[in-house]
């Protein structure tokens, strides 16, 4: 009887080798497994065996098919992929392609950054063609016609070919800061007023790490009663301290724009080095980050706004030197070539 259970065990240890598809290991199951299969049938004989043998024999037969049933289970499984390896020669062993998540752009990221700022403290938010006429790029914000202002925006101007007269070409601009959107709202909205203005902005510079011909703004604008100086310096100061740090410090610099009277440009002090003294600020210690003021009253005088009864201040950033000081980049050209190993890094 021993050597039977060792002869169907070898059997069975062949036959396993064989089974290449379903029918195979059926063939198998029922040649080993079945309830009339090899197994069954040593099973049966027991009741003929002398009681003294039983236990020993039991036990080996109990061994044998645990070993076939374990032995047939794994066979069976590696049916499927065995042969769906094969037919569509693919390797399923070969590891999965990693796929790589969308991400905004760090200007978006910077853009997004400065309008929840401001939306957090009551700003709304406008915007105002990216084509503009002189008088909302100009005129109207008090640069007169001549005026040497005019050439601190190198200016793109744009032919407009439903204008017949060619001395009429100099109306339309791509529009050299977001300012002009603040003689929009003001003519559509009376006062009080509290509103930022992000959009693209046009300079015909020489391209280089510092400047590029198109860059983005976000303009602010308040106008009401009383507005003082005080509440334009209280104003970016939040914004500086949500944007950069709680520890940063400003600089108002004295400054000039036809459209603001007082005029300021902003520093934030240098974070990169301290203070100290490093490339980034040119060894000043302090970074510019945008120009302000009080509304000039001949503003308010084009859109028809009493300068008497209502005060206002306004202010201009770049979106990309905020984010070149945010992130610590040098050079504005690679936010515009969308270089994928640049962008994939915020
Ligand atoms: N428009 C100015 C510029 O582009 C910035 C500015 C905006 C200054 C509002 C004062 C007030 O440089």
């Amino acid at each position: 009887m021993q050597e039977e259970i060792q002869k169907v065990k070898d059997e069975a240890t062949a036959s396993l080798r064989e089974i290449r598809t379903q029918e195979d290991a059926e063939n198998f199951r029922l040649r080993f497994l079945s309830r009339k299969g090899s197994v069954a049938q040593l099973f049966d004989r027991l009741k003929d065996i002398p009681k003294e043998d039983k236990p020993a024999l039991g036990k080996a037969l109990n061994e044998l098919r645990s070993f076939v049933e374990s032995e047939f289970d794994a066979a069976r499984g590696s049916i499927g992929s065995t042969a769906s390896r094969e037919t569509a020669g693919i390797d399923l062993s070969i590891p999965g392609r990693k796929r790589y998540l969308g991400r905004k752009h760090p200007l978006t990221q910077t853009a997004e950054e400065i309008k929840r700022i401001f939306t957090g403290i009551g700003f709304g938010i406008a915007d105002g063609p990216e084509i503009e006429d002189d008088y909302h790029n100009f005129e109207a914000l008090n640069f007169p016609p001549d005026h040497p202002a005019r050439d601190m925006q190198d200016t793109f101007f744009v032919k407009n070919p439903a204008q017949k007269d060619a001395n009429q070409n100099g109306k339309y601009v791509l529009r050299t800061h977001t300012s002009g959107v603040q003689i929009r709202v003001m003519e559509n909205n009376k006062p009080p007023l509290r509103v930022i203005m992000p959009g693209r902005v046009y300079r015909n510079e020489a391209i280089s790490a510092r400047s590029y011909c198109l860059f983005h703004q976000v303009e602010g604008l308040y106008v009401d009663k009383n507005v003082s100086l005080a509440e334009l310096k209280g104003t970016i100061s939040y914004f500086a301290k949500e944007f950069f740090n709680a520890e940063a410090k400003l600089r108002f610099r004295p400054s000039y724009f036809p459209f603001t009277e007082p005029s300021a440009e902003v520093d934030v002090n240098c974070f990169i080095c301290g203070g100290k003294g490093c490339k980034i600020c040119k060894y000043s210690g302090w970074l510019e980050i945008m120009g302000c003021g009080m509304v000039d009253p001949n503003v308010f005088k084009f859109v028809k706004y009493d300068d008497h009864e209502v005060s206002g201040f306004a202010f201009g950033m770049g979106i990309e030197r905020l984010a070149l000081l945010r992130y610590g980049i040098d050079d504005i050209r690679l936010f515009f070539e969308n270089d994928i190993r640049f962008l994939n890094q915020f």
